[in-house]
């Protein structure tokens, strides 16, 4: 239907508005039918973020249950990973997946015997053979969730390296996604950094010395560059050794 010649046309269904628009956004019009139906949608899909977060921050715990970890270090990749990330882009549904991908990277190691998982001690040949196949278990329990395709995609690459020497494919240079690229980095920075069991975390100018220092084999110079130009949000950041509440929910 087209509007009238004296009243604005709602930009969405092309309705003329009889009275004042009810909504405007750069300088666009929109009628209250339009506006509350947009609203409702809107509202529906911030309930669908809540859920699937939630059903990604069970998945994780069901993991740290197995691994008898206290599970931060998850939480803490998925928001450091989304600090790098928000350099490349701001669209919320990338954020999103690219912070449940970071969130749930190991979640394939629930598919991991026991007698590896929780093995103390090296592993042997065999075992890290077992071990290695975690990125794929990963995708292959998430990926047949649509809503979380490209964060598969980042579980199935998260232990390749830059120069091609990772795994489960090998994958080099931007073969691999840029968001696995990045979160890369911050995996380490969040390793070096946590105490463990047999040793203390180193402090945060030790794990960025190693990072440079493995610009271009282990990591993507792109990652380390935007490493560097971030440094002092993650330096506060990994000093409170916090999750902080997912960006990409406020981004949404
Ligand atoms: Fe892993």
């Amino acid at each position: 239907m087209q509007a009238r010649n004296d009243a604005p046309a709602c930009s969405l269904c092309g309705h003329a508005i009889p009275a004042a628009p009810f909504a405007r956004e750069e300088d666009r019009f929109c009628c209250e039918a339009c506006f509350l139906k947009q609203r409702e949608q809107h509202d529906l899909q911030a309930e669908r973020d809540r859920a699937y977060l939630a059903l990604a921050e069970a998945l994780v715990a069901a993991l740290d249950a197995r691994e008898q970890e206290t599970g931060l270090h998850s939480q803490r990749v998925a928001c450091h990973t989304q600090v790098l990330a928000r350099r490349f882009t701001r669209d919320p549904q990338l954020l999103r997946q690219i912070y449940w991908g970071a969130l749930l990277h190991d979640i394939g190691k629930v598919g991991i015997p026991d007698a590896v998982l929780l093995k103390q001690g090296p592993l042997t040949e065999d075992e890290w053979a077992v071990m290695r196949t975690h990125p794929e278990i990963g995708h292959r329990i998430l990926v047949s969730a649509s809503f979380m395709a490209e964060a598969a995609e980042i579980v199935l690459c998260h232990e390749e390296r830059f120069d091609g020497t990772g795994y489960p494919r090998g994958l080099s240079g931007e073969a691999i996604p840029l968001a696995t690229r990045l979160f890369a980095v911050i995996d380490t920075l969040d390793a070096m950094t946590s105490d463990r069991p047999y040793r203390k975390g180193l402090s945060f100018d030790a794990a960025k010395e190693e990072i440079l220092h493995l610009a271009g084999t282990q990591f993507d110079p792109l990652a380390v560059e935007a490493f560097g130009a971030e440094e002092k949000t993650l330096r506060e950041m990994v000093a409170m050794k916090c999750g902080m509440a997912p960006i990409t929910m406020a981004a949404g």
